[in-house]
């Protein structure tokens, strides 16, 4: 999907490509003036509301300011750092209304772009230096050199000179920096303060910090609520289904959430949003797929209809209790054993034995809808509260989905169903003893 990043400021269908919603985040980030409320992060999140109050307050003041103003954030990821720039305008109707964010798009300094990220048309829609931040925490020089400095210039370049110094910049930490010692971590961050306090922008040291996971989380459901025009007093809010490689987010307004921890009292533009907010950790697209190869692995090998010495299988089946640590190594014993393993879901290029109800089979044991709970309702053997009533939007991994198979957004489950078992069961002989009737 193209960037557009001037196109989500206009209503959109209620599937959100992964791009449009990454850069909303990013604006969310900004939007989102309150934190989560959890007991040992208390006087933290009073300190950064309070922070970002000022902020947020110092951007609106600039109500009669012909220009727009902007505001950079930097996205540091596990893969690459990119920056993100954005006017900032009034809304239209005065006090109150939602702020137009708009991104700049790369296009803006197509000479500033670092090179790095040329190479490929897709990333070249990026402002973003490989590799992840990560990397540099035994290296101040490269911080500044190769990550960090790239992308300020790619922001002089396109935020006017005399609006530098009123510009703010705010550096989000997220998986590749949680994995981090809390030691390296404070290395790091304090190496990165120090680069941004140097820069041509405004900077103060609480606007570069590491967010965690259900931060994340509220995040994608403050973009998506902006995008949709959701914030607005009065509107009911949609709730965020965010389906990533490793994790899948939940997220939605909730009257009453009984467990505390995942309970976020957020504060957007002034009204106070009461949450629920999840992060499932390995339901995530990839994880859930190396777990359905690790389950049919373990049962070949007991069945005996894989040798026990395929190369890499057993080690596989091994790698099973050390996945957390060795994801990487992980992944490429996996498609190590992928040629071996008789996978129901799969027949392109790998042993044809699609078969949908097997398929179908191996899904709802890898999601385990049976794992117990400790309250009602529950959702993946966690307490969830009640979702009647309300409107999810799916995002991210199931927009990718959903555009595989070339589904329009309202698509039904059913439909998915229904094109996913003719998938599966496409180059079979017999289709219809594969789909099962
Ligand atoms: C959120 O705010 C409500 C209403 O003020 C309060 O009852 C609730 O305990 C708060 N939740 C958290 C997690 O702080
Ligand atoms: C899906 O949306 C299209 C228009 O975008 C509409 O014509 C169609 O009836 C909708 N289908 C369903 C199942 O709601």
């Amino acid at each position: 999907m193209a960037s557009n990043s001037r196109s989500w400021l206009t209503p959109q269908p209620s599937l959100v490509g992964k791009q449009q919603v990454a850069l909303l985040q990013q604006a969310a980030m900004l939007l989102h003036t309150g934190g989560r409320t959890v007991r040992r992060r208390r006087r933290l999140w009073f300190v950064l509301a309070a922070l970002a109050l000022l902020t947020a307050g110092a951007l609106l003041l600039s109500r009669r300011a012909a220009e727009p103003r902007y505001v950079l954030v930097i996205d540091a990821g596990s893969s690459g750092t990119r920056m993100y720039a954005y006017t900032w305008r009034e809304g239209l109707g005065g006090g109150g209304a939602t702020p137009l964010l708009a991104g700049v798009p790369s296009s803006a300094a197509p000479h500033k772009v670092p090179r790095r990220a040329m190479p490929s048309k897709r990333a070249y829609q990026r402002v973003e230096t490989e590799p992840g931040l990560d990397h540099f925490k035994d290296d101040a020089e490269g911080l500044q050199a190769q990550a960090l400095g790239p992308l300020l210039e790619w922001a002089e370049a396109v935020v006017p000179r005399r609006q530098w110094a009123q510009t703010p910049v705010f550096l989000f930490g997220t998986a590749g920096l949680r994995k981090l010692s809390e030691r390296q971590q404070d290395v790091l961050l304090a190496g990165v303060r120090g680069v941004l306090q140097r820069s041509a922008f405004r900077f103060l040291p609480a606007w570069a910090r590491i967010i965690s996971g259900t931060d994340e989380g509220v995040y994608g459901w403050v973009a998506l609520n902006y995008l949709e025009g959701t914030l607005r007093a009065g509107s009911d809010t949609l709730g965020a289904l965010d389906l990533g490689g490793s994790s899948l987010e939940v997220t939605f307004a909730a009257d009453s959430v009984p467990w505390r921890e995942d309970a976020v009292n957020s504060t957007v533009l002034g009204a106070v949003h009461q949450l629920y907010s999840h992060v499932h950790h390995h339901y995530g697209l990839n994880d859930a797929f190396d777990r359905s190869v690790t389950m049919l692995l373990a049962r070949q090998l007991a069945s005996g209809s894989v040798e026990g010495d395929t190369p890499g299988s057993g080690s596989a089946v091994g790698a099973e209790q050390q996945q957390e640590q060795q994801q990487g190594a992980h992944r490429g014993l996996l498609a190590e054993v992928l040629e071996e393993v008789q996978h129901p879901c799969l027949h392109d290029g790998f042993r044809q034995v699609s078969d949908y109800e097997a398929c179908q089979q191996l899904a709802l044991a890898v999601v385990d809808a049976s794992v117990p709970c400790s309250a009602t309702p529950c959702a993946l053997g966690t307490p969830q509260p009640s979702t009647v009533g309300h409107r999810f939007v799916a995002l991210t991994g199931f927009f990718v989905v959903y555009r595989f198979f070339r589904l329009p957004h309202n698509a039904s489950v059913a439909t998915l169903e229904e094109v996913g078992a003719v998938a599966v069961c496409s180059r079979w002989v017999d289709a219809k003893a594969c789909l099962g009737n």
